[in-house]
């Protein structure tokens, strides 16, 4: 999605349901001079996420919504996304599987971060699963959202190699610090 931006930002909502370590890295990137986007809204399915304390520390404005009726959630968003003339979202851990509908009306200005070297070790529990599997390497993928889970596109891959002293959580731990420089680094390369 190459486009020339001049000088404006594009105005961006960071989606989170949880600690939001990817959000503070895109809010820090967001704010260098260059950068391409401007993180303008945080939108999370839950009021426990950690990531919503970001909102306050950096003056951005948040919405908390209930998805439990999913529709109703769904339509919300894109009043707000509408109203507040958001033009590209980054989903950095949230837990909802977003509607085709929803997609289609953000059709290749929606990405996604996803702990595995996609397309493997798609859905939930990768680091479990690729533990027990004994993998030698994993990773973390950026790519764009489409209806079909983890499927999309993908725009930046970063390997991770796996001792055989990892377990599931440090192996979380090396991957999150690799997904925090390439999701900045995904969203140049396709807004630059
Ligand atoms: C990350 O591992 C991301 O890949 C996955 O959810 C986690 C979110 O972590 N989709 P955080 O909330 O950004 O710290």
């Amino acid at each position: 999605m190459n486009q020339s931006l001049g000088n404006k930002k594009i105005s961006t909502a960071v989606f989170i349901s949880g600690k939001g370590s990817n959000l503070k890295s895109l809010i820090n990137f967001s704010k260098k001079k260059n950068s391409p986007i401007l993180i303008d809204l945080i939108i999370s399915n839950t009021k426990k996420a950690k990531g919503l304390k970001y909102s306050n520390q950096y003056k951005i404005k948040k919405k908390i919504l209930n998805f439990k009726n999913h529709e109703s959630a769904e339509k919300k968003i894109l009043k707000i996304l509408f109203k507040k003339k958001i033009n590209f979202i980054c989903l950095a851990g949230f837990m909802k599987i977003l509607s085709k509908s929803f997609i289609k009306k953000f059709k290749g200005k929606i990405l996604n971060i996803h702990p595995s070297l996609l397309p493997k070790y798609k859905g939930l529990n990768t680091h479990v699963r690729v533990i027990k599997n004994k993998e030698k390497f994993s990773g973390c993928t950026v790519h764009l959202v489409t209806s079909t889970l983890d499927s999309g596109k993908i725009i930046m891959q970063e390997k991770v190699k796996i001792s055989a002293k990892d377990s599931a959580f440090s192996l979380k731990k090396k991957i999150l610090k690799k997904e925090r420089k390439i999701y900045p680094a995904a969203i140049r390369k396709i807004l630059n």
